[in-house]
C-alpha cells in the first residue's frame, strides 16, 4: 500500500516508515519539522535502500495538505504528528488544542473528501488519567488530567464518532506505553530538543556527558524501590505494531482501539541500573522531589493486542537501553 505518515520525521514516525517500507509499503511523509530533522529520513533512506517521498508542510494549513493528497494516490494514513510535552501543554493550552486537533481535522476532512477512510492514530496511555486501576483496559473509561492528554482523548472521541457516522472507515486509535531506545543501528533515534522531559533520554544524555546527573522525581513512591514504575516499549516493537494494526484494519471497517505495551512495569531505578550496564559506567543521580501530575505505577494489559495483531513487544529494558546507548554515543548531539 501506499501509505501517508504524518510526522514521519519524529522519533516514533521515524522507525515506523522504516518498518513499513521493510514491510514492503511505499510511504509519504507529512512533516513541518517543528519538533525533528529531515536528516532522520534521509538516515532511514539509507538503512531501507529506498526514499520516502517526503513534503515539508503543516497539518494546520488545509490546502497544502489536500495538495499532497492530490500528488499521490494515498491508501492510508498513520497520524503521528503532534506536539507532545505534557507541561509544556499546561503552559501553552491553545497551542496544543490548535496544532492537535485542528491538525487532525483537516487531515481528517481532507481523507473524508479525498475517499481514504484508513487510519492508524497515535493515542497515549496518558487517556487514562488518574482513577483507573492498573493494568490499564482498554474498555476502562478515559479521562485525561492535563491539556495534551486531552487533545489525545478528544481526537480519540472525533474518531470514535467518524466511525459511528460512516461505516466505511478503518481506524485503529492505538495507546502507546514509554517509547524509549533507538534502531539497532544506531544511526536513528530520539532527538529531543533543549531538556530532555523523558527519563530514558535524560539518562542518556547524562551518560553522553552532556548534563551531569539524573534527577529521580521523588522515592517515596508506595512501589518496591519508592520510584514510579513504567510501562517501557522498544520503539521498533512500536513501530511494527502499527504495521500489525494497518494490516488488521484493512478491508474491516471499525474503530479498534489497542495498548501497546509490554503489560510489564519498570521503576526509575531499575532502567536507571539496566542503562549503567548498556553504557558500562555509573550515572550520577539524586532523588529529588516528586513531579506535579506523575502517577506511581502503570502499565498495560497488552492481550487484546496479541490476541487480535498477534503482535507482542519482544524486546527487553536491557535491550532499550543498549540501542538507546548506541544511539546516544554514536550522535553526541543528535542529528
Ligand atoms: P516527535 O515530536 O518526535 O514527532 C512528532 C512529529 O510531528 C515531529 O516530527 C513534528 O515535527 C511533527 N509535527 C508536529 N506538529 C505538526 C504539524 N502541525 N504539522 C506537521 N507536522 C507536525 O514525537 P514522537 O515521540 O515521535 O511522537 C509521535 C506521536 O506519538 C505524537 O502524536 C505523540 O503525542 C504520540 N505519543 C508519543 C509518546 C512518547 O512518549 N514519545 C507517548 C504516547 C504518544
Ligand atoms: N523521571 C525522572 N527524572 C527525569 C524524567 C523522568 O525521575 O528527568 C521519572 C518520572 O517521574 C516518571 C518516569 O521517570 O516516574 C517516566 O517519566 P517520563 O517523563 O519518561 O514518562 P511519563 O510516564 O511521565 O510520560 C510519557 C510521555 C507521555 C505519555 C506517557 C504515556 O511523556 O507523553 O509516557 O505513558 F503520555
Amino acid at each position: 500500500m501506499r501509505i501517508l505518515v504524518t510526522g514521519g520525521a519524529g522519533y516514533i514516525g521515524s522507525h515506523t516508515v522504516l518498518s513499513l517500507q521493510q514491510a514492503g509499503h511505499e510511504v509519504v511523509v507529512i512533516d513541518n519539522l517543528v519538533n525533528s530533522s529531515a536528516e532522520s529520513l534521509r538516515r532511514v533512506a539509507e538503512l531501507s535502500g529506498t526514499p520516502a517521498v517526503f513534503h515539508r508542510a503543516d497539518l494546520v494549513d488545509e490546502s497544502a495538505v489536500d495538495a499532497v493528497f492530490a500528488g499521490h494516490a494515498i491508501d492510508a494514513v498513520i497520524h503521528f504528528a503532534g506536539l507532545k510535552a505534557v507541561g509544556e501543554s499546561v503552559r501553552e493550552p491553545l497551542h496544543y488544542y490548535y496544532n492537535n486537533l485542528v491538525g487532525t481535522l483537516n487531515l481528517l476532512r481532507v481523507m473524508d473528501r479525498r475517499g481514504v477512510r484508513s487510519i492508524v492514530f497515535s493515542s497515549s496511555a496518558t487517556v487514562y488519567g488518574e482513577h483507573n486501576p492498573v493494568p490499564y483496559l482498554e474498555k476502562m473509561e478515559i479521562g485525561a488530567n492535563n491539556p495534551y492528554g486531552r487533545t489525545k482523548e478528544q481526537v480519540e472521541d472525533i474518531l470514535a464518532d467518524l466511525g459511528a457516522a460512516d461505516s466505511r472507515w478503518q481506524i485503529a486509535l492505538l495507546r502507546y506505553f514509554n517509547p524509549v531506545g533507538a534502531h539497532p543501528s544506531g544511526r536513528i533515534g530520539e532527538d529531543p530538543q533543549g531538556v530532555p522531559n523523558n527519563l530514558v533520554p535524560f539518562i542518556a544524555q547524562v551518560a553522553v556527558g552532556r548534563r551531569e546527573k539524573l534527577m529521580v522525581f521523588g522515592g517515596d513512591y508506595d512501589t518496591p524501590d519508592g520510584t514510579c514504575q513504567r510501562d517501557y516499549i522498544h520503539v521498533v516493537d512500536l513501530a511494527d505494531g502499527h504495521v500489525a494494526a494497518l494490516d488488521h484494519i484493512t478491508g474491516r471497517p471499525g474503530v479498534y482501539r489497542w495498548n501497546l505495551g509490554s503489560g510489564k512495569g519498570s521503576s526509575v531505578l531499575e532502567v536507571l541500573r539496566a542503562f549503567e550496564k548498556a553504557a558500562g559506567k555509573r550515572i550520577p543521580y539524586e532523588i529529588t522531589g516528586r513531579r506535579s501530575g506523575d502517577l506511581p505505577a502503570f502499565w498495560a494489559d497488552a492481550s487484546s493486542a496479541l490476541a487480535d495483531l498477534s503482535w507482542s513487544t519482544t524486546r527487553t529494558v536491557d535491550q532499550m537501553c543498549e540501542d538507546h546507548w548506541r544511539w546516544q554515543k554514536n550522535n553526541p548531539q543528535g542529528y
